[in-house]
């Protein structure tokens, strides 16, 4: 075997989807990139997102209420910059156009092909992050990025991050159907 241990501090997905979290803190839209994300739970839908101690947390402990935003490769810069700055000290809230939903402490990004409302139903408190659990009420896209009423990821050109190295990536093109590729492998017996 050729198997070497390395650096468990390193142990990440690769690559991670990155989505935009906003909330409403002192009154006030914020937003930060976030990439420790997934969704986690089938009926009903609900994302986690495991955030670190940042100015955003108190306004979704709060409010009991997040959005998480799809941003495409266009939105790579301002993506970006919200995770270079805090809401401390620079006020984000117009940084994108915002609308809202039924969620008033859920700020959707208009330029996101896809924004989700959701509604914390649970807070992990892990050692270092919360893990804030919600349930999304609400998903929003616009025809132009959906195929047969689907969100259509080469509609949306999302964009992914790798960490040690901290780079941004596009997504490759479709191999093959999932529940499909490996029927090829199931004995008949
Ligand atoms: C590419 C990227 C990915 C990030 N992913 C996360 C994450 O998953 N969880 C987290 O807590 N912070 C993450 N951050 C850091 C926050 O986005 C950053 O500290 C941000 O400025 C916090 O904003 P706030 O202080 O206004 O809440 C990420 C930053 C970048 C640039």
């Amino acid at each position: 075997m050729d198997k070497i241990k390395i650096d468990s501090s390193n142990a990440y997905l690769y690559p991670m989807p990155m989505v935009i979290v906003g909330s409403v803190v002192d009154g006030k839209p914020n937003f930060m990139p976030v990439a420790w994300v997934s969704r986690v739970n089938y009926r009903p839908p609900m994302f986690a997102v495991a955030i670190g101690p940042h100015y955003s947390s108190r306004g979704i402990e709060e409010n009991g209420e997040f959005s998480v935003n799809i941003p495409s490769i266009s939105m790579m810069e301002r993506t970006d910059y919200c995770g270079l700055v805090s809401g401390v000290k620079r006020d984000k809230s117009e940084v994108f156009d915002i609308f809202y939903g039924e969620l008033e402490n859920a700020p959707l990004i208009e330029e996101c092909p896809v924004s989700m409302a959701c509604s914390v139903s649970e807070t992990v408190e892990m050692k270092t992050n919360q893990l804030f659990i919600g349930e999304v009420l609400e998903l929003y896209s616009e025809e132009r990025y959906l195929t047969d009423g689907n969100p259509d990821i080469e509609k949306i050109e999302p964009f992914t991050l790798t960490m040690p190295g901290n780079r941004y990536w596009a997504v490759g093109s479709s191999i093959g159907k999932a529940w499909n590729a490996g029927k090829s492998l199931i004995k008949k017996d």
